[in-house]
């Protein structure tokens, strides 16, 4: 996009409790497909740049409650913060921003609520434009839904915007029938009216809070130029204030993303039943057979397939790799040729090279499995490093945690563990080594060396006691 927003910056009102949610958790922290509500407003912001030279424009975020959760939610520079200790209304927050903007010299505000989160960066720089074009003292987006609900109201003289009346205190023998256009949440601002028009802002009002959305009548009894941009039905603008309308936006973005997936040629077999989130990566050619949960920065290579009931978080998976049913995968990296599961758990740090095997109740922390290295069954394998082509047999555990600290296992190629050892942390255990079933290794084993931990069989005539009866 290279409309010109120079001298532009951007607020999102993101400091409200969001009382309708009934939830402890700050609103703008509730997740569509994995990610934070205010996730998705920031993201609709980065494309809108001033110049094509320059980067995005600047944005802050207008936090209150909860806001040490919001700001380790958002530490990665996506977003400043201003503090808005006491939620008293949208207008209040936007009087926070402006205490520590005003000093900046933006001749627009952008100001989006945010709850949100489908808001799309061609509509808002559609808006901004316009904004500038007309050159409006205070511009906001509209919409007409089927149900105007309990959003704002715009009213509306011969089309000239007069004011936007909150649901509650709309009278209809003061306004007429409401035409069901309402207010979107959205607006761009010209700060030069804002030192003045900010401290009239009262909360003499039936919810006894700042509404920002008084502006406009103030602008309109100045004669100053105020543009209600009409976006149509574009639901995409409805705010989020309750589980069902959180859940009803994440249906729309679930189905979007999707769609868009199967357009660029993945094969996705139950596309009512996948979840995908907005930063996971599908080349054509991989293969979703059935109900999935692929979240965060996971990357699925072509030809790979991801089976029925997965949930993979920030997983990548290379080429022609299976991960069957059930298997629950975090922060792994995959190659390719690897199959995993079904029922296998992969967690931060797991790493399978090229053509390795993590079969079914398999868990793996923080360890590599060399090039087809196989652990089939009911193994754990947590700080350990397994070169390339070793057998774990079924039911080996490496005892990383002395119950203080961590410690390593290494394991060198070729090496045979077999099935039921434990093996004791730190260790290692060197190349083509054999270690017998039902080992307890805490000590060095060399290269090529045969080790057994175990107590010897001993045989000997059962004692007369627990002999059977013969019948
Ligand atoms: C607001 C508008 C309404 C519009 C609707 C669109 C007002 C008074 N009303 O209503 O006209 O139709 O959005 O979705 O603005 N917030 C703060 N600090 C506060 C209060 C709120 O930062 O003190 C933030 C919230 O976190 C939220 C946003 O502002 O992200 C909007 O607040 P909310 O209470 O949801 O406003 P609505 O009642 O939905
Ligand atoms: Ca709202």
């Amino acid at each position: 996009m290279q409309t010109p927003f120079s001298d532009l910056g951007a607020v999102v009102l993101a400091a409200g409790k969001g009382t309708r949610m009934h939830s402890q958790h700050p609103k703008v922290l509730k997740t569509l497909l994995g990610e934070p509500m205010l996730h998705y407003v920031l993201q609709a912001l980065t494309p809108l740049v001033p110049s094509p030279e320059s980067g995005p424009i600047p944005v802050w975020s207008v936090i209150g409650f909860g806001m040490e959760r919001v700001r380790r939610a958002f530490n990665r520079g996506e977003t400043q913060f201003i503090e808005q200790p006491e939620q008293l209304g949208t207008g209040h927050a936007l009087a926070a921003a402006w205490r520590e903007l005003s000093r900046k010299s933006f001749k627009r505000l952008l100001v989006v609520n945010g709850d949100t989160p489908l808001i799309e960066s061609a509509v808002l720089g559609d808006f901004v434009a316009a904004a500038i074009e007309q050159n409006a003292a205070v511009a906001f987006m509209t919409i007409t839904p089927p149900d105007p609900g309990a959003f704002g109201r715009v009213v509306r003289n011969n089309g000239e915007v007069r004011a936007i009346i909150e649901a509650k205190e709309y009278a209809e023998a003061e306004y007429g029938p409401s035409s069901g256009e309402i207010n979107a949440g959205i607006y761009c601002l010209d700060t030069a009216i804002l030192d003045e028009l900010l401290p009239l802002l009262n909360n003499k009002n039936k919810s006894g809070e700042y509404y920002i959305t008084d502006l406009v009548g103030l602008a309109v009894a100045r004669n100053l130029t105020v543009l209600g941009f009409e976006a149509g039905s574009n639901m995409n603008l409805l705010g989020i204030n309750s589980p069902v309308e959180l859940i009803a936006a994440e249906e729309i973005l679930r189905k979007r993303i999707v769609r868009d997936w199967l357009e660029k040629g993945v094969l996705i077999h139950a596309p009512d039943a996948a979840r995908i989130g907005p930063a996971v990566i599908l080349e054509p050619g991989a293969e979703l057979t059935g109900p999935v949960e692929l979240y965060g920065t996971s990357r699925i290579a072509s030809g790979a397939v991801v089976d029925s009931h997965c949930r993979l978080q920030d997983t990548e998976v290379e080429a022609d790799t299976a991960i069957r049913s059930f298997s629950h995968l975090e922060g792994a990296s995959i190659g390719e040729n690897c199959v995993v599961g079904p029922f296998a758990r992969l967690r931060p740090g797991a790493r399978l090279e090229a053509g390795a095997h993590a079969g079914s109740f398999v868990e793996i922390k923080k360890s590599r499995l060399g090039q087809n290295a196989k652990a089939n069954h009911l193994t754990y394998l947590g700080d350990a490093d397994i070169g390339a082509n070793v057998n774990i047999g079924a039911g080996v555990i490496t005892c990383n945690y002395d119950g203080v600290n961590k410690h390593p296992t290494t394991i060198g190629k070729n090496a045979f563990i077999g099935s039921n050892c434990s093996l004791v942390a730190p260790v290692t255990i060197g190349d083509n080594a054999l270690v017998g079933a039902g080992s307890v290794i805490t000590h060095t084993v060399g290269a090529d060396e045969l080790a057994l931990g175990r107590a010897r069989q001993t045989v000997m005539p059962l004692p007369e006691r627990h002999r059977r009866k013969k019948k």
